[in-house]
């Protein structure tokens, strides 16, 4: 394999447990660079523990995670840090530190690096706030003080504060106005095609598919049960895709509800 074939991100054998609850049980998954992948399936599935097992938020039990090549727990804490400043993420609950106003969330790893004085950081924090739709004045606000879709642009703001080359975005729509939700894309998709990020989001938007992702992947009870191009997810004969993308009460995706 010569360098150029070297997957971004490798995931092989991917387990992770707490306590009897097996939630990953085996993910194979490979990321290029440039890619945009979207990770679809239903609500535990182990969607959102994919992307944290990957950046090390929360310990895997199994398996190996490689980033170019090389093995990410075998990573010196230096290397551990170059690693994930590679990385912008946005958390599925907005994640923003209530104690601070928006300006300092969105430029905190800036300020902790040290690499801006305040006002440059919140020079730097407007720039990316406009850039997700929200004025200055917003940046010196508190999260108490903005609604749940302007939380979530702030965390979009945040994330791509650091100008990283692989975003992470947890349900970087969910709760946004239809016209918002297109913002957000066409922004996911400005930034993938002018620094030539690598984005695996998760979505349960459909209708977002096509504008974000080239490629998707389905998890189910812990495991990647179908992956294909977006293009052909709608056709898709694999029947837990199919309930899923076209919102089928019925299917092999049974929810735990009783009825009342
Ligand atoms: N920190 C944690 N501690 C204990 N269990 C966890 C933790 N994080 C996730 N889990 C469990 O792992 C499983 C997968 O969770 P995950 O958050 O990945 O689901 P998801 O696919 O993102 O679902 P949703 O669409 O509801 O966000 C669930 O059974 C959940 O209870
Ligand atoms: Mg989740």
């Amino acid at each position: 394999m010569t360098q150029a074939d070297v997957p971004l991100i490798q995931v092989n054998g991917l387990e992770k447990r707490f306590g009897a609850n097996h939630a990953l049980k085996g993910i194979d998954l490979s990321v290029a660079k440039g890619d945009a992948l979207v990770l679809i399936g239903g609500s535990g599935a182990g969607k959102t523990l994919i992307l944290k097992c990957i950046m090390g938020l929360i310990p895997h039990s199994v398996g190996t995670i490689t980033f170019e090549g090389d093995d990410v727990d075998r990573f010196s804490s230096a290397e551990r840090r170059r690693f994930l400043d590679h990385f912008g993420m946005t958390f599925q609950k907005s994640g923003l530190f209530d104690s601070m106003p928006v300006w300092q969330n969105v430029s905190f790893r800036l300020l902790q690096d040290g690499v801006m004085t305040g006002t440059q950081a919140r020079e730097h924090a407007i720039d990316r706030l406009a850039a997700v739709g929200l004025d200055a004045p917003t940046a010196d606000l508190y999260p108490a003080e903005l609604s749940g879709g302007m939380q979530k642009r702030v965390g979009l703001a945040r994330a791509i504060a650091n100008d990283p080359d692989i975003l992470f975005l947890d349900e970087p729509t969910a709760g946004l106005d239809p016209i918002m939700t297109n913002v957000i894309n066409e922004l996911i998709l400005d930034i993938v095609e002018r620094l030539g990020a690598t984005v695996v989001s998760i979505t349960s938007d459909m209708s977002s598919l096509p504008a974000i992702s080239k490629r998707v992947a389905m998890v189910h009870d812990g495991r990647i049960i179908w992956e294909g191009p977006t293009a052909e997810v709608n056709e898709c004969d694999n029947p837990y895709v199919d309930q899923f993308v076209h919102s089928r009460a019925e299917g092999p995706i049974e929810m735990a509800v009783r009825a009342l």
